[in-house]
């Protein structure tokens, strides 16, 4: 019988087993106008016609691309830009091939794309990087005439690049002259470059014009001989005297070169300064320079005490070449901040040399770096080496998988003691590369005080594996621990629990957001949590199922006079009016530790509400940032929380949000005596999307003008104030007593909504401009009137 049943497990296994696969991506590189495909396969091929395939982009923001799920193409939340320009490759799927047709590629379009593939038991995903690159035409040369100095001016031009090329002209060596300024303009299809010469005789009277763009290069060649002016016959005669004068000029030339290069480097340095010190960043992007250039912009950037504390490349040119110029910079910096540079393998090499150095480098910052396998790999010969002394290290979203995880681990194995904070975030170590991991913090040399492993899709198996090792290293350093979204830690978190429980855990931040906790799980770490209660400083459980009786847990262990929890995030965690008035009742008897607490996108209701507004009367309340955003708060529940903190002038309270609630005409009232009140420290206040009118924004400016020393940040977008709203806020903005910073108010007409959330005109924006110009001395200012129907967005 025991056999039957070892023999069908096996089969389970082995079943299931074969649903695994890794996804390969690539990188693409298309011309503006064409259509690309972005390359991602699953491995071993299968079929993936039933599975979830989803296309992003990373940078900037998360847009989603393309989504398949349910054998359809899904069209909701497709960013607007994507829209009819994706596919996939139906009859592909069956192969295995989840590649994206991409079509009308635009120069928006290049960056960094991710695919992710969900089956039922398992799921991957990879980036792809879009490189926009356009090879143009063969160049042209064309003869314009006789220069002043009787050489003969050529021009060379080609069109259709993009991003725009270099463009040399050479001698028949080979060598690059002198020439024209390089002049370029974008046209259809690309960018159009040109440059002249004025070419004089000479041996072969033969001149190249080359036009690279990367590996790309064009050349054309032209013969001047029959462009030449035609000798004159009495020069012959004069032969004889030019070879007299002929000494006595190479004297003077030789002067004049000298001159002539001096004045040339005094240009070419005065060029890079200029370049340094501009306002725009990157400031070296897609600059010519020479390597004397170069050097000079190395050995000013190793003057400069700031960038030896943090070197920055980004500011630059975030991008390998400019990494690999200025290398020496990183042998001298404290921290380097390497992160969206599109550096690889290369750069890892230059990386690890400089570790293995003894230099001053404490701080690494690689995130956002396709760096794979290979890269973290070369990296490690660096990271292993005893006199590498780096303390933090950032390889978050590296495309880092088990290989590389275990690389890693195994080098910090052998040089342990630096290392304090690791950051892994949105890589893919699977359960093997998390058991390395594991091994590494059970060692007692280990002194990693902050780990990072959000979305790394850490399983049951991985999660337990790592807090069983924090506790079988009794001596671990353990401080932070980010776990968010990770789906599918075990929801009852036995083996956290057992951790946390452990006297010896000193953890202090704990991470759990999106981690698909259940009551069950809450419950367990509550309970762990009140046995060793006195360490834990910020716990992050939004977004996750806490139930009513997870919450109950909760508040207990808040209720225990040794918890000092300062920090809770408990938005988007479907807390009902019950949940929240245990929450408050057990603040109300251990009140004296916590300062933020985070309940937005909740159901606390109006009775929940005054729970809390009783909780902000005591005087003992220590809160200073509360976030009630979409809490459904009515004008009942809006009176109560102003009416309380009315009652407690020693309120701690400085940030409040009110984010899309509905407090009604009177709600605004009532906040708006309370911001008159002198007592009342108020700092920054959120009340966008509160359908505020022009008699709120009345009582509001009215308030802040007979007490303007407190507010300093106010968010008023999508609201309705009317052209008297903004008169009003015109002249609060005038008085000089005021001290708000930054207004982000007016974002009342979104293109998104319809026309008549529009409210300001330009009547309405000009006062308020015109407002601040007169008073600019007192206060730097931020005002946002993005979105306005006047459509003017500066003053
Ligand atoms: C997937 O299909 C596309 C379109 O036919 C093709 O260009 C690409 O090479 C295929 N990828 C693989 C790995 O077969």
């Amino acid at each position: 019988m025991e056999c039957v049943w070892v023999i069908i497990l096996f089969l389970h296994w082995s079943l299931s087993g074969a649903q695994r696969f890794d996804l390969e991506g690539g990188g693409s590189v298309a011309a503006p106008g064409s259509d690309v495909t972005l390359p991602c396969s699953l491995k071993p091929r299968m079929s993936a016609v039933d599975m979830e395939v989803k296309w992003t982009r990373q940078d900037p923001g998360d847009k989603l691309v393309h989504h398949y799920k349910n054998k359809q193409d899904q069209t909701d939340k497709l960013d607007p830009s994507y829209i009819n320009r994706t596919s996939l490759f139906i009859e592909k799927l069956q192969q295995g091939n989840t590649s994206l047709l991409l079509k009308k590629v635009q120069v928006s379009d290049g960056g960094l794309y991710r695919c992710r593939v969900d089956s039922d038991q398992w799921k991957d995903s990879v980036n792809v990087q879009l490189r926009i690159e356009a090879t143009g035409g063969t160049p042209e040369i064309s003869v314009l005439g006789t220069g002043v100095s009787g050489g003969v001016l050529l021009q060379c031009e080609s069109r259709g690049w993009w991003p725009v090329p270099d463009l040399q002209w050479l001698n028949s060596e080979g060598a690059k002259l002198p020439a024209g300024v390089k002049e370029s303009c974008e046209d259809v299809g690309g960018f159009y470059v040109r440059r002249s010469l004025t070419a004089h005789k000479s041996n072969t009277n033969t001149y190249i014009c080359r036009v690279k763009l990367g590996e790309v290069k064009k050349e054309e060649q032209i013969d001047i001989t029959d462009h030449l002016p035609k000798p004159d016959n009495t020069a012959a005669i004069a032969v004889s005297v030019t070879l007299i004068l002929l000494s006595a000029l190479v004297c003077v030339v030789v002067y004049f070169i000298r001159r002539d290069k001096l004045r040339k480097w005094l240009k070419e340095k005065q060029t890079a300064d200029m370049c340094l010190k501009g306002e725009g960043e990157p400031r070296l992007h897609g600059v010519n320079f020479t390597d004397a250039q170069w050097k000079y912009v190395e050995h000013t950037l190793l003057t400069s005490e700031e960038v030896l504390e943090v070197f920055d490349l980004r500011k630059y040119d975030p991008s390998e070449e400019c990494f690999l110029k200025l290398q020496k910079v990183v042998y001298a910096c404290r921290k380097a901040q390497l992160s969206y540079c599109d550096l690889t393998e290369k750069s890892c090499d230059v990386l690890a040399s400089v570790l293995r150095s003894n230099s001053r480098l404490r701080e690494l910052d690689l995130s956002q770096n396709i760096l794979w396998n290979s890269g973290v790999k070369k990296l490690c010969s660096g990271l292993e080496s005893s006199d590498c002394k780096l303390e933090k290290l950032s390889l978050s979203n590296c495309s880092i998988r088990e290989e590389g995880c275990a690389a890693l681990c195994s080098a910090l194995k052998k040089n342990p003691s630096h290392l304090r904070e690791l950051n892994l975030d949105s890589n893919n170590p699977r359960d093997s590369g998390v058991k390395q991991l594991s091994d590494l913090l059970e060692d007692p040399h280990c002194k990693l005080e902050k780990l990072h492993l959000s979305y790394c899709m850490i399983t049951k198996e991985g999660c337990d594996d790592l807090c069983s090792a924090l506790k079988n290293n009794p001596s671990s350093h353990m401080r932070v621990l980010n776990l968010h979204n990770n789906k599918s830690v075990d929801s009852r978190l036995e083996k956290l629990s057992a951790l946390l429980e452990y006297p010896h855990c000193k953890l202090e931040i704990l991470d759990l957001t999106d981690c698909s906790i259940t009551q069950e799980g809450c419950v367990a770490l509550c309970s762990a949590l009140k046995k060793n209660p006195s360490h834990l400083r910020e716990l992050n459980l939004n977004h996750n199922k806490p139930g009513d009786s997870g919450v109950k847990q909760l508040s207990d262990l808040l209720e225990d006079p040794h918890c000092k929890l300062e920090k809770l995030d408990l938005s988007g965690c479907s807390i009902t009016e019950q949940g929240c008035a245990a929450l408050c009742s057990a603040l109300k008897k251990n009140p004296a530790h916590l300062r933020e607490l985070n309940l937005n996108n909740n159901k606390p209701g109006d009775s929940g509400v005054k729970q809390l507004s009783a909780l902000l009367e005591d005087p003992h309340c220590t809160l200073e940032k509360l976030d009630l955003s979409s809490c459904s708060i009515t004008e009942e529940g809006c009176a109560a929380l102003c009416s309380a903190l009315k009652k407690n002038p020693s309120s701690h309270l400085r940030e409040l949000n009110l984010n899309n609630n509905k407090p009604g005409d009177s709600g605004v009232k009532q906040l708006s005596d309370l911001l008159e009140d002198q007592n009342y420290k108020l700092e920054k206040l959120e009340l966008s999307k509160c359908s505020i009118r022009e008699e709120g924004f009345d009582a509001l400016c009215s308030a802040l003008k007979k007490n303007p020393s407190h507010l300093r940040e106010l968010n008023l977008n999508h609201n309705k104030p009317g052209d008297s709203g903004v008169k009003q806020l015109s002249a609060l903005l005038e008085d000089p007593h005021c001290k708000l910073e930054k207004l982000d108010t007016l974002k009342c007409f979104s293109p998104l909504y319809s026309l008549s959330w529009c409210s300001i005109t330009e009547e309405g924006c000009v006062a308020l401009c015109s407002a601040l110009k007169k008073n600019t001395s007192s206060h730097p200012r931020e005002l946002n009137l993005d979105y306005n129907k006047s459509g003017l967005k500066t003053c």
